[in-house]
C-alpha cells in the first residue's frame, strides 16, 4: 500500500510524501524499511497533490488523522502559507519539505540533511565550495552552507538568477562567470541537468568531493566526469536518505536507522 493515490483517495496511514509528479518517489519505500525496521506499525505512502490544491489535501490528511507529510517538488514553497508555525530556517529560504500535522509546524530537514551527507564525507567548513545551480534546491543548500561557515561561491547558467539568489538571502557571495572548480575542495550540481543528456562544461581540479543532488540507476554525467578527473563522489540518494531519516527522527523522536534506509534504495 504505496500508492501513489490522489489526495482525495489517500488511504489510512500516519506519514506520506506529496509532490507532483509524485508516481517516482522512493520515499515510501525507504520510510517504510525504517519505520519496519523500528517495529512501528506506523504506514507511509505517496500522494498526489496537483498545483493549486495544497491546502484542501493537507486540510484533507490531517482530517484522515496523517501525523507527518514530507513535501517535494513543486510544493515546497507553497506549503508554508498552509503552516501555523515555521522553523525560521525554512521561513529565511522560503521552502519546507517536512510537516507536522499536529501544529501545522514546517520544517526544512534538506538542508539539515545535506550538513549530514558531508559530516559523512569528511568535509567541513570553511572548505572552498562550487554551488553550480540557482534554482530552489540550490537557495536552500547555500543558505544552510552560508550559515556554516562554508567559503561559497556560485555559478549558474543564468547569472542573473545567481544574483537575485544571493541578494535575496543578504549574501555577499561570489559568482563565477563559468563552471571553472579547480581551486575548490568541494562541487555542488544542483542544476536538473543531469536529469537530461546535457554535460556542464566544468573544468575539474584535483582531490575534490563532488556531489549531485540528482541521482539516476548509475552515476549521473556530472558524477561521471568527476570520477573520470579522481574526484570522490556522492549523488543524491545519500541525500534522500539524510533528510528523510531527519523528519522520521523530528516526527517521532528516534534515532532513524539510516542504513536500512539506504539498503532500501539499493
Ligand atoms: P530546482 O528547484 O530543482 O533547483 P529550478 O528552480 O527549475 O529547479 O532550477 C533549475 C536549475 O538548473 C537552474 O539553476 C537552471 O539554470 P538557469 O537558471 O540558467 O535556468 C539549471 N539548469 C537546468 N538545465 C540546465 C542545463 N542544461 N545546464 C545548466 N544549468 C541548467
Amino acid at each position: 500500500m504505496v500508492g501513489p493515490f490522489p489526495w482525495r483517495e489517500a488511504p489510512a496511514a500516519e506519514f506520506a510524501v506529496i509532490g507532483d509528479p509524485i508516481g517516482h518517489s522512493l520515499s515510501p519505500k525507504m520510510q517504510g524499511a525504517a519505520l519496519q525496521a523500528l517495529g512501528l506499525p506506523h504506514r507511509y505512502v505517496a500522494i498526489h497533490v496537483p498545483v493549486g490544491e495544497v491546502p484542501d489535501a493537507l486540510d484533507h490528511l490531517a482530517g484522515l488523522g496523517y501525523q507527518g507529510i514530507n513535501v517535494t517538488v513543486p510544493h515546497k514553497e507553497t506549503v508554508l502559507a498552509w503552516c501555523r508555525e515555521v522553523d525560521p530556517f525554512a521561513r529565511r529560504v522560503g521552502a519546507a519539505n517536512t510537516l507536522r500535522i499536529s501544529d501545522r509546524f514546517g520544517l526544512n530537514t534538506d538542508a539539515l540533511g545535506f550538513l549530514d551527507v558531508l559530516h559523512g564525507l569528511g568535509v567541513s567548513a570553511p572548505a572552498k565550495t562550487l554551488v553550480l545551480g540557482a534554482g530552489g534546491s540550490s537557495r536552500a543548500l547555500t543558505a544552510m552552507l552560508a550559515d556554516e561557515g562554508y567559503d561559497l561561491a556560485l555559478w549558474n547558467r543564468t547569472p542573473e538568477r545567481a544574483c537575485e539568489l544571493i541578494d535575496s538571502l543578504g549574501l555577499g557571495l561570489p559568482i563565477v562567470a563559468t563552471p571553472d572548480a579547480r581551486g575548490f575542495d568541494l562541487v555542488i550540481n544542483t542544476t536538473s541537468a543531469s536529469l537530461g543528456p546535457e554535460r556542464i562544461a566544468v573544468e575539474w581540479g584535483r582531490s575534490q568531493v563532488a556531489i549531485d543532488l540528482a541521482y539516476g540507476a548509475g552515476p549521473t554525467p556530472f558524477l561521471q566526469d568527476a570520477a573520470a578527473h579522481g574526484a570522490r563522489i556522492e549523488d543524491g540518494r545519500s541525500l534522500l536518505v539524510a533528510q528523510g531519516a531527519r523528519s522520521l527522527e523530528f516526527w517521532l523522536g528516534v534515532v532513524a536507522p539510516r542504513e536500512v534506509m539506504a539498503a532500501a534504495l539499493a
